[in-house]
């Protein structure tokens, strides 16, 4: 282990590897690359990019962000086994500080039922996948799936002949989050007295939520000696998620007389990166979830609210400031100029060229006009549907919705295409919504299968946005869209057309042309 290593927690982020692998996650490779710019600045230690041997999308994504993003070391997953590893190494080559992720489970459930393999068939095949890791590759995590549900004493030979094949971080993963605080503590303490070499590696630990306690084992296994805590944005990931990002790092941040330890994250880019992951996976933040939750920093009681007003510190252990939320709400109206709209979308942490602010500037005039008082929210939901990748081919020209008890409801679109095309058709369905995408569907000739349906208020109150996220089935491929506007049929056509316009500039539907693109239509 070197010496940064023992003065702070590294944060090794799996968003892009053990999240996107939940389902609904999954993300296209220009949206990973905004994720991995987002991590960059976030300051996180080490990006796993993906299981390279995973997929040809895997393997190109890694390579991608291995070859554009610079600062953490990129991290690829591999199996035991030669393909996997060598197939790692070749999307890692155009990354400055690389690093090679193997791993085998090592518990008796794993080796019994999965594997049908020894314990000295495992030890062989780490030692072998390392070793020929170590020779492609400086830096060599090496990753004991299922640790905590593995016999202790087999767990210490397979980490000490990991280590002395030439792995540099030993990965001690709660793979199926089962086990509890003081019980991680005692398994990563007795590593530390029984492995041979294992005070010159980094210790990792790398926790599942099944049970709600991913932070609090990660939390126990620091505690004990761990460096690296791997976790995700939003704690997304397989099945109940993985350790959040968020927590585990406001913890060490809050709570450092206890721990006497902390990280090298931007604590303020906290915000705005969950908002970027949430808004890309179409995986909503809950309310009343930790650090990130749209209530974290919110008092309703009057009790709270009186000592609030006397000093923040009565309700308030940490400050919404510095995990990137600003404490004014209530900002710019509609006499606000293009100067002022750039500073408050700066300060909410928001990277926009020229032509997305323009875009997300012209959105915000847009709203301004029809809704009393603009919040943060607003004006994020505004950015992250302007940032990206551009527009069209499709854009709604008109759109007229009727819709009553007893009335059929019926939807008629003017929609223009890029290319000059101007297309009127209408439709009935069993609702205003049904009735708008059938429209949409019939002017575009793209036929799909809406699968999930979610609507959320953006804000509080009367005239507060309503933000829409479709997910359809198209040709065999699972796609999602996102739409934002006071008025909800609008919002829900705006994510429709979302997923119509991804399929258009993927060149999947008939007639359509790759043009310029736009929006959170993402592969699920
Ligand atoms: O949960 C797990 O065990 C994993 C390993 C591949 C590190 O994700
Ligand atoms: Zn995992």
């Amino acid at each position: 282990m070197n010496e940064a290593d023992s003065e702070r927690v590294m944060i090794f982020d799996t968003t892009l590897r053990d999240g996107e692998q939940a389902p609904g996650c999954s993300m296209t490779l220009q949206e990973k690359l905004r994720v991995a710019s987002a991590l960059r600045d976030l300051r996180v230690d080490v990006i796993e990019a993906g299981f390279p041997a995973a997929s040809p999308g895997d393997f190109e994504s890694v390579r991608a962000i291995a070859a554009e993003i610079d600062g953490p070391v990129i991290c690829g997953l591999a199996r035991c086994h030669a393909g996997d590893i060598e197939r790692a190494w070749r999307a890692l080559q155009g990354a400055r500080r690389p690093r090679i992720h193997v791993f085998i489970a090592t518990s008796e459930i794993h080796r019994t039922y999965k594997l049908q393999m020894a314990k000295e068939e495992i030890i062989r095949r780490a030692v072998e996948s390392v070793r020929l890791a170590r020779s492609l590759c400086r830096d060599i995590e090496f990753s004991a799936e299922d640790a905590s549900r593995t016999e202790p004493a087999f767990l210490a030979d397979v980490v000490a002949a990991a280590i002395e094949a030439g792995a540099s971080t030993i990965n001690v993963p709660d793979t199926l989050g089962y086990t509890v605080p003081d019980e991680f503590f005692d398994l990563f303490r007795y590593l530390k007295e029984h492995v041979a070499g294992v005070d010159a590696v980094t210790l990792s630990v790398h926790c599942h939520d099944d049970l709600g306690m991913a932070v609090a084992n990660s939390l126990a296994a620091v505690r004990a000696g761990a460096r690296q805590v791997e976790c995700t944005i939003n704690g997304i990931g397989e099945r109940a998620g993985n350790c959040s990002l968020e927590e585990v790092v406001m913890a060490l941040r809050t709570r450092a007389g206890h721990f006497g330890i902390g990280t090298g994250v931007d604590t303020r880019r906290l915000y705005p990166t969950s908002r970027l992951v949430a808004s890309i996976t179409g995986m909503h933040v809950p309310r009343n979830k930790a650090v990130v939750g749209e209530n974290a920093f919110a008092h309703e009681s009057g009790i709270h609210q009186d000592g609030m007003l006397k000093h923040a510190s009565t309700y308030e252990i940490m400050r919404p400031e510095d995990v990137g939320l600003s404490r004014s709400n209530l900002v710019l109206g509609k006499h606000s100029g293009r100067h002022a709209f750039r500073e408050r979308v700066q300060q909410l942490g928001f990277k926009l060229d020229d032509t997305e602010l323009n875009r997300a500037f012209t959105e915000f005039k847009k709203l301004a006009d029809r809704k009393k008082e603009m919040f943060d929210a607003d004006i994020e939901a505004i950015v992250m549907s302007s940032e990206g990748e551009g527009t069209g081919p499709w854009t709604i020209e008109e759109l007229h919705i009727s819709a009553g008890t007893g009335a059929i409801a019926a939807g008629a679109v003017r929609m223009k295409h890029t290319d000059g095309r101007l297309i009127d058709e209408a439709a009935v369905g069993d609702g205003p919504i049904e009735a708008a995408f059938k429209a949409l569907e019939r002017a575009t000739g793209v036929d799909m299968e809406l699968r999930n349906f979610e609507v959320r208020s953006v804000t509080t109150g009367e005239d507060a946005q309503g933000e829409v996220t479709v997910t359809v089935e198209y040709n065999g491929q699972s796609l999602r869209g996102l739409g934002v506007s006071t008025d909800i049929v609008e919002a829900a056509a705006f994510a429709y057309l979302d997923v119509i316009n991804r399929i258009c500039r993927r060149n999947l539907a008939p007639g359509s042309d790759v043009t310029r693109s736009t929006g959170h239509a993402a592969a699920v």
